[in-house]
């Protein structure tokens, strides 16, 4: 899809499709007064006949002239002004409202003229970053694996006024269509079954990526070279799989070297079947999602690469493939990590926070400035949190707070959860230094309270994006979550 920022008269400019907001009680946008005028009060006649008022969610496409030169005219409803702004809900309704037209739309181009509307909260750069980033997720279809693909989307040019230079609106086109890209990637990744998307072909998508960037570094740590560093706890988790794990690491230097680097750690099991304690059947399918922790890394990466932003982030992305089997670890077996604590696997099931532990001791070779790992942990965060909120945990508040507000400005919240000392004690072990699980209660929180275990002299954040990565049900899919966190995080802070 190509954005392009424009300045223009609604009521002369040509197109196949122009798009104009009403506000509440048939309040015109400056556009859609300009299309009034030229058409000697033909639109608000018609409003008035159609009974539109400009409530939010609602819309109303005419296919003749009623004062513009566009051949086709949709009115969006942006819902009540509160204090000469509209809240960044009727934004979105607005924009779905479109994406319905769009999807069947049998002509190449459409334009949107939403000056004059103000987003509360928000500065007037981020409608045009949100147009291009709503509209390229909600336009985006997952159909590779499809023999009949669906419907070819037509629209492949939107042009975009809104308030603010044509330089800015440009700059925050590209902004929204970058992290958009980031998501999908991230969306496609997921998406992709486990016997397509194997720890191999994830190690193959971070060396295409590489290719040709000269801000990114990437390589690949083998089985045996993760052996030689001491990592028995993340290959205790692909010890039962034919797919050999995969530890792969992107640098991207886009500041001086000198500059420590943020990182981001993604779990990427790329299948969990839970091993020998195995998952019963019923929805067994999702677990293909459990490396979208990894994909959220891949799709940041991505992002940053277009965007080419003044800072240092390395990624780190475990991989690996949860299977039982004649070598698969068992309930009971004692494994050393690289950090040279003993870990019972009591429960192999309890996998992303083995091959986490590894990852986040590897990350410390970076002198990193923070570490963030993403990871679809805990059954227990879905509980806790839904699917709105990730779990959000950390060993530095004023970290977390940065995070959160990243989350807020980015529309990708987080909600912190406890880290507190109390809860330590469920992962004591008769046997070795720490076990894996915790017991019922508190699932998400011991989960994180593990991995504090490895990151004591890190400042770290752990991100449970367990019911917020995919969607169940008849919109089963990736989300792309939380890419728009991270994404806002990395920027702030360069
Ligand atoms: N990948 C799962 C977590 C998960 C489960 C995410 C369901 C989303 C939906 C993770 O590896 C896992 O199996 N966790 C166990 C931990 C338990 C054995 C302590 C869980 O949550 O049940
Ligand atoms: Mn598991
Ligand atoms: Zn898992």
């Amino acid at each position: 899809m190509q954005f392009q920022a424009k300045s223009f008269d609604a009521a002369s400019h040509r197109s196949p499709l122009l798009v104009v907001g009403v506000f509440s009680n048939t309040t015109l946008t400056p556009g859609a007064h300009l299309i009034d005028q030229a058409g000697k009060g033909q639109l608000s006649k018609l409003l008035t006949r159609e009974k539109f008022t400009g409530a939010r969610g609602t819309s109303l496409m005419l296919h003749h002239s009623v004062g513009q030169t566009a051949e086709r005219l949709l009115i969006i409803g942006l819902g009540p002004l509160e204090k000469s702004s509209i809240e960044p809900a009727a934004i979105n309704a607005a924009l779905n409202a479109l994406q319905n037209v769009a999807k069947s739309a049998t002509y190449k181009s459409l334009s949107i003229d939403l000056t004059g509307v103000s987003v509360s909260g928000q500065a007037s750069s981020w409608l045009a970053s949100h147009i291009a980033q709503t509209l390229t997720t909600g336009l985006w279809q997952f159909d590779q694996l499809k023999s009949q693909k669906s419907n070819k989307l037509n629209i492949n040019k939107i042009t975009v006024n809104t308030d603010g230079s044509a330089a800015t609106i440009k700059k925050s086109l590209e902004q929204g269509q970058a992290l958009a890209d980031g998501m999908n990637y991230a969306r496609e990744l997921g998406n992709l079954p486990g016997n397509i998307c194997t720890p191999s072909y994830l190690a193959n998508q971070a060396r295409a990526m590489g290719r040709g960037q000269s801000k990114l570094k990437v390589s690949v740590l083998t089985e045996k070279q993760m052996q030689a560093e001491g990592m028995g706890s993340l290959l205790s988790v692909s010890a039962g799989s034919d797919e050999p794990a995969k530890l792969i690491v992107m640098e991207y230097r886009g500041a001086a070297k000198s500059q420590a680097p943020n990182v981001l750690v993604g779990k990427g099991i790329t299948f969990d079947t839970g091993g020998i304690s195995l998952k019963p059947g019923a929805g067994m399918d999702e677990m293909k999602f459990d490396m979208c922790g990894a994909a959220s890394v891949f799709g940041t990466m991505k992002t940053l690469l277009a965007l080419q932003p003044k800072i240092n982030v390395v990624a780190i992305v475990a991989a690996a493939e949860n299977m039982p089997s004649g070598g698969a670890t068992k309930p009971g077996d004692i494994v050393t990590s690289m950090s040279g604590q003993t870990i019972e696997v009591l429960n192999t099931d309890a996998e992303g926070r083995l091959v986490l532990c590894d990852a986040l001791t590897y990350s410390k070779r970076f002198k990193p400035k923070t570490v963030i790992d993403i990871a679809t942990l805990t059954g227990a965060c879905v509980i806790a949190l839904g699917s709105h909120a990730h779990g959000l945990y950390s060993n530095d508040q004023a970290f977390a707070d940065r995070l959160l507000d990243a989350g807020i400005e980015a529309g990708d919240r987080a909600w912190q959860m406890p880290l507190w000392d109390e809860y330590q004690k469920q992962l004591d072990s008769n046997f070795a230094d720490i076990a894996n699980i915790g017991g019922r209660e508190a699932g998400s929180i011991t989960a994180a309270c593990f991995l504090s275990r490895f990151t004591k002299d890190l400042c770290w954040a752990h991100l449970d994006i367990a019911g917020t990565a995919w969607k169940s049900g008849g919109a089963k899919g990736a989300t792309g979550r939380p890419v728009p966190l991270l994404v806002q995080y990395l920027l702030n802070n360069k």
